[in-house]
């Protein structure tokens, strides 16, 4: 496919995953060459081998398959790729839900890679109609997620039908497969191969599946809010505590120090939109933009403002960061970062966002981000902004601000 070579892809690095099929070639999302970590890993690699060697038992002719969250295309890419030539002139439907903008974004890059068209994935929240013959899953981490999924799936499946999951044994805890045996039927685990795992379900419990997602929510009565959460949004039973120390600080502006018009606040990393709505409280003429690359914390957070301020200006951007949102536009930016991504740990995801938190604030706008005390934000901010101020701080927790000049 011509466009390969302008989406990138990676040299004197693995890229290339190898199936009993054939190659795939993958990349995390945003493409970076200097990037170390695969866009895949064992548990993908078990999973893709496992149902080759149950072929075609497991995928008929015609089968119509889900697959749930997907990281970067390597399971829905490597069977739209193949199974037509695997299975003769395979005829059936592969379907992709995922509650992230960053997998979906990769994913649809890594099928141009592999010159096919690329289809979007389903949000969790509105999910294709069944029924299906197969369900295909990477175990997310959120087990509360997977569980109000497996929930909503089930009412999905055919009865029998197989559902077939994998993860690293490091991210697999004991009460996965109960909970399997549970919500779908009788499930089996294999032996571990390089450290993962395949569980293997069949649908033939008789308790009911679920149409509806489940919500949690907390109140916080000394800011007067019910927050409601879906089942993938960040802290959704209570409170943050570094988000605790935050609320007290978030500003309260007249107009925008520039042009004397009503300000433009961000709320980055939005989750169920707990920061945006007290803003919004306490700055009533402000503009507000909320972004989260999760389709649940969008969704919360969309509703939540609806509860609470349904006349106010405000966009919603399922989005990575801040990407879309006009460049030295906003008077402040507030964010509590995210420590992880698609299971990658680091810090280098706030180090993206602060880099484009400074791109979107106006000239004299305002960075207020929370963070754990060990990570060191103020040297990273410091280094970006020229200058940084504590807001707030506890044993754990600091609040800095700074300033774009
Ligand atoms: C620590 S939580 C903060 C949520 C909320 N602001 C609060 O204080 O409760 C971080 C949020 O970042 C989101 N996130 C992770 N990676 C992201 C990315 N690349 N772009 C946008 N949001 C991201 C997660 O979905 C999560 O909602």
């Amino acid at each position: 496919m011509s466009d390969t070579h302008d989406l990138g892809s990676a040299s004197g690095r693995e890229n290339e995953l190898a199936t009993p099929w054939g190659t795939v070639i993958l990349e995390r999302y945003p493409f970076d060459a200097r990037e170390k970590l695969r866009a895949w890993d064992a548990a993908d690699e078990y999973l893709l081998n496992t149902l080759i060697e149950h072929l075609p038992q497991w995928i008929p002719d015609n089968a119509r398959i889900l697959v749930f969250n997907d990281q970067f295309g390597a399971l829905g890419i490597s069977l739209r790729k193949f199974l037509p030539v695997a299975m003769n002139a395979w005829q059936g439907e592969i379907v992709s839900v995922s509650d992230s903008w960053i997998a979906n974004a990769g994913s649809i890059e890594n099928q141009k890679r592999n010159g096919l068209d690329a289809e979007t994935s389903c949000s969790p929240l509105e999910l294709p109609e069944g029924p299906f013959d197969l369900l295909l899953y990477k175990l997310p981490k959120n087990l509360a997620y997977f569980e109000d999924m497996l929930q909503r799936f089930r009412v999905l499946l055919k009865p029998g039908a197989m559902v077939i999951g994998a993860a690293m044994v490091k991210y697999l805890p004991a009460s996965v497969q109960p909970m399997l045996t549970a919500k779908i039927g009788s499930t089996s685990a294999s032996l571990a191969w390089k450290k993962a795992r395949v569980l293997v379900s069949q649908c033939d419990t008789q308790q009911p599946g679920h149409s509806g997602p489940a919500i949690a929510s907390y109140s916080l009565p000394e800011y007067e809010l019910v927050l409601r959460s879906f089942s993938n949004v960040f802290s959704r039973q209570q409170l943050d505590i570094g988000t605790r120390l935050f609320l007290p600080v978030i500003p309260q502006l007249q107009h925008s120090a520039l042009s004397g018009e009503p300000p433009v606040i961000v709320d980055l990393a939005c989750g169920n939109g707990v920061v945006g709505l007290v803003a919004a409280r306490r700055n009533p003429t402000a503009r507000l933009i909320l972004t989260d690359e999760s389709a649940m914390a969008i969704a919360s957070a969309k509703e939540n403002f609806m509860a609470y301020f349904p006349e106010r200006e405000v966009s919603f951007m399922q989005t990575d960061a801040l990407r879309g949102v006009e460049k030295a536009s906003a008077d402040w930016v507030l964010c509590n970062p995210p420590f992880h991504e698609q299971n990658a740990v680091g810090d280098h995801i706030a180090t993206r966002m602060f880099r484009q938190a400074k791109d979107v604030l106006k000239p004299g706008g305002r960075f207020l981000i929370v963070g754990n005390r060990h990570l060191g934000y103020h040297l990273k901010l410091k280094r970006l902004f020229g200058n940084v101020h504590v807001e707030a701080s506890n044993q754990k927790f600091v609040v800095l601000c700074s300033v774009k000049h």
